[in-house]
């Protein structure tokens, strides 16, 4: 089974996580493209959509799943994303796709947060996927100054610009050993819009697809 096959049955299984009559948050990549194509053939059961990037709500309308902004929704029972990485805490990497900003910003509103992903992407410790950042511009140095001064080593990620009009810094060379405090210390530098850890809100669950199917993984506890 490819790895693409793969995200098909994580995203299928996502389906019974669709709460009916509700705004349903949706994140985006590959993986999040299947979800939307479920979520279409479902789509007179929901409201609509809170959508994480240009690309997503795009696909979304072309399949006509109605979008909403997020400043007209009060309740997001469910976000339905990807992820580069998750560990066995569910804490994630997220951004490869550049839309990390708004995806953390539906994670944090959405009351549960379902991780959609193929099995390669569940590890051990975080960090061997380049952590993305996305910086505002007239930061782009002086962060990948301080990012080299946490370990890691940052390469600018050229002809990219976010959907809020910034650049992103895939760190490489890390391993994220306290995870929390590595989002909290690249958060606090000033030029930051959004470090790729979710960790503060991590995924509240993960659904992994692998070829026997799709299997659901809880957050270990410590
Ligand atoms: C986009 C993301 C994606 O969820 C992540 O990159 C995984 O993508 P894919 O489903 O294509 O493997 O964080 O910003």
């Amino acid at each position: 089974m490819t790895q693409d096959e793969m995200k098909r049955k994580a995203a299928e299984a996502a389906a019974e996580y669709v709460v009916t009559d509700a705004i349903i948050g949706v994140g985006t990549g590959s993986t999040v493209n299947h979800f939307i194509d479920v979520l279409a053939d479902m789509k007179g059961r929901i409201e609509g959509a809170v959508s994480s990037s240009e690309a997503s709500t795009k696909l979304m309308e072309e399949r006509g799943i109605k979008v909403y902004d997020l400043n007209e929704v009060n309740d997001i029972p469910v976000y339905i994303d990807g992820a580069d990485e998750s560990d066995h805490y569910l804490n994630l990497i997220k951004g490869g796709g550049g839309a990390l900003t708004r995806e953390k910003i539906i994670a944090g509103a959405s009351d549960k947060f379902v991780c959609i992903a193929d099995e390669s992407k569940l590890v051990d410790v975080l960090g061997a996927f380049p952590l993305p950042v996305e910086v505002i511009p007239m930061a782009r140095s002086y962060i990948a100054r301080e990012l080299v001064k946490l370990g890691g080593r940052p390469v600018w990620r050229e002809n990219f610009i976010t959907d809020n009009g910034n650049v992103i810094l895939d760190v490489h060379d890390l391993q994220i050993l306290e995870p929390v405090k590595m989002e909290n210390e690249i958060n606090k530098l000033a030029g930051v819009v959004t470090v790729g850890l979710f960790c503060n809100r991590p995924a509240d669950v993960l659904i992994l697809g692998a070829p026997e199917g799709a299997r659901t993984v809880m957050p270990k506890t410590a």
